[in-house]
Parts: structure tokens; sequence; C-alpha cells
């Protein structure tokens, strides 16, 4: 099959990232011969500098002909000026919003050789096997009014956190559909005891339970999570969230992994859009760490949340499940071997560059 793949790799480590993801993707391509074309384009802080729009329309004309995105990282100190009226936020949140889409699954697998290099204790971390499903098109990114202004007692600002009985129930289906599939638990995460929105979640995902029957629901208090994401991170299965509280969620169960570097994730607008339905708008799959100004152009970062990204992708998108294993085979073999970057180094190990993790994990690639 030939499949079209926009590639964006935005700002920072974005583009050092991505280039280690197109490395695996020459690899399968070669390996179980497929044809996938790649179509370059320019997102985030590099779009606002070379067109003064951080997705400009040119880059809108290659996803229009793509069959899925791939995304590295946008932003950094560059454009941070709170009064700049571009950000390169912008860019991957109108992907998100235009291309609806709303269910974002951020895997947090743990590598067993990678035990010892998180900060949590190893016997905690045996059996952690969560995905976490981050509603990605609502809430408080999205919600207006959103703005900043000016009062006689001085500045004030807005954003809004909404949410409609179809955003909800859409996003807990496909969590509780994960969770059928998987384990049969669920949590669902929510701030009831504050929040209306909260409230609303809450009861939405307690009627829909009758129709999982099988599927064990615990709702759980925001706040509570957070501390047991890291007490009894064994005891979850699948963990489904409002977009802000996903988004603070991810990066501390990132951790767990040893490093937010480890850690993919898929955008999709339904659970089931893969493999031959051409044409549906394609989903996007980028890793959930950021542009990493701090090591940005110095060849350290951790490229696996990117390769694994790529994994998500054939996965999900083409239905390539033997070269999305293959993919994991390969890192996991790596890590094994005793391949480490820096942000994974623990004693005993010597880190290696970031295009050098991505040739051990191509040439591993069976
Ligand atoms: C993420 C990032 C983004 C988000 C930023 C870059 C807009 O933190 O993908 O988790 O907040 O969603
Ligand atoms: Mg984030």
């Amino acid at each position: 099959m030939d499949y079209k793949i926009a590639i964006l790799p935005g700002d920072g480590i974005g583009p050092e990232v991505i280039s280690e993801a197109v490395k695996i993707l020459k690899v399968i391509e070669k390996k179980y011969d497929h044809s996938f074309e790649l179509l370059d384009g320019i997102i985030g802080g590099a779009a606002i500098d070379k067109y003064a729009n951080p997705i400009p329309k040119e880059t809108l004309s290659v996803i229009d002909k793509s069959d899925a995105i791939l995304f590295g990282a946008v932003g950094g100190p560059k454009w941070d000026d709170p009064n700049a009226e571009l950000r390169p936020e912008d860019g991957i949140l109108f992907l998100r919003k235009s291309l609806n889409l709303f269910a974002n699954l951020r895997p947090i697998k743990i590598f067993k050789s990678l035990i010892d290099s998180s900060p949590i204790k190893s016997d905690l971390l045996n059996e952690v096997d969560i995905i976490v499903v981050r509603e990605l098109t609502g809430g408080l990114y999205f919600g207006s009014p959103k703005k900043r202004w000016v009062t006689a007692k001085g500045r004030k600002a807005v954003d809004t956190l909404i949410y409609s009985e179809s955003e909800i129930k859409r996003i807990l289906k496909v969590a509780f559909q994960l969770a059928s599939s998987r384990n049969q638990k669920l949590a669902s995460i929510d701030k009831a005891n504050v929040l209306e929105t909260g409230r609303l979640w809450r009861q939405i995902a307690t009627e829909m339970s009758k129709d999982y029957p099988n599927v064990n629901l615990e709702h759980i208090l925001v706040d509570n999570a957070s501390m047991q994401i890291i007490q009894n991170p064994y005891k979850f299965d699948v963990i489904v969230s409002e977009n802000t509280f996903g988004d603070i969620l991810t990066d501390e169960a990132s951790v767990l992994s040893g490093s937010m570097g480890m850690i993919p994730s898929a955008s999709l607008s339904s659970l089931n859009n893969n493999s031959n339905s051409k044409k549906i708008k394609p989903s996007l799959y980028e890793p959930i760490h950021g542009t990493a100004p701090d090591i940005a152009g110095k060849g350290i970062a951790n490229p696996i949340g990117m390769i694994l990204s790529v994994a998500l992708m054939l996965n999900y998108s083409f239905g390539l499940k033997v070269e999305a294993d293959a993919i994991y085979k390969s890192i996991n073999s790596s890590l094994s071997l005793g391949y480490r970057t820096k942000d994974i180094v623990s004693s005993g190990y010597e880190a290696i560059s970031t295009s050098k993790m991505g040739d051990i994990i191509s040439d591993a690639i069976e």
C-alpha cells in the first residue's frame, strides 16, 4: 500500500526527534515493502518566522493530501512574549480542533530495562501499563470567552471550562471501548466536588457504565488521582479525563516510564478510523514532550517517544500491527542492550546521541 504522511517537525527538539522517526519509516518501508510518501510541512514558531502564521496555508495543503500526520513539538522562548499576537501553540491547537481529533491516547508503558531510570520505587512499577484517554478539543483550551482586558482596577483574564453532553459522551465511549478491550478497568477523572463540568462528566460516565457492564468504572477526583498515579500506578488500566487534567496527569505519569521523552500519543477522531477506509481526515501522532529549548540543537534528546508515535500511526491509521510491533520490539531490545539517551541514563551506562539511538533502533528492526 501507498501511504502519504505529513511530517511537521516544529521547533526546538522537534526536528531532531522527527528525523529519527523518518529513519524508522524508511526501514519499515523497505523491510515490509510499503511505500511511504513523506510530505514536509512547517508549523509553530518556525512558521511564524517564515510566514507570520503558525499554521500557514502551505502546511494545510500538505495535510489535505496526507493520510496521517507526524508532529514533533512547537513553542520556545523566542515566541513566548505574553503580548504576542501569534503563538506557536496555536498551530497544533488549530489542527486538533479542525481535524476533530478529540481523542488523545497516551500509553504509559514501562520498559522493564528502564525501571531503574524512574525515581519511583521499582516494586511499584513492575505491572504498570496504563493508557490515558485525554479529551483534546474542548474544555479550557477552547472554551469562550477566552481573553485578557484592562479594567479600572487592574488587568483581568478569563478562560472558560465548558463541555457539552455530546463531547463528554464521545470521549467516554472511546474510553469504555478501550477498557473493554483491555483489563476492564476505567478510572474517570473529574473535580465533581467543585466544578459543574465535573458533576456533569461524572453523571454521564455513571449513566454510560450501564452499557458496559463488564467494565469496572471508578470515579476519582483529579487531585486524588495525581497522588494515586505515583502511589499505586499498577492499579490503573484506562484513565479518562477532560483536556487540561489529561495534559497535567500525563506529564506526571510519564515519570513512571523514566522520562517524558518516552511517551507517544495518538490524536484520533474515532477509535476505528484505521486501515483501508480512505478517506477520512488524517489522525495526528506526536510525543507528549515539548520543544525542550534547554537541550535543543545539542543532539541529546530522546527520540523514543517520537518513534513510538510512528508505531501508533502504523497501528491506528494504517492497521499495520506487525510493523508497529516490530518497532516496539526493536526499542525494547535496544534498551535491554543498554543503549540510553541522557534523560534515561542510570549509573553504569553511557549516554548516546539522538541520532545514534535512532540508528540503533533502526538496525534492530526485524
Ligand atoms: C501537550 C502539550 C500541548 C498541550 C501544548 C504544546 C499546547 O503540552 O501536547 O501535552 O497543552 O496540549
Ligand atoms: Mg502537555
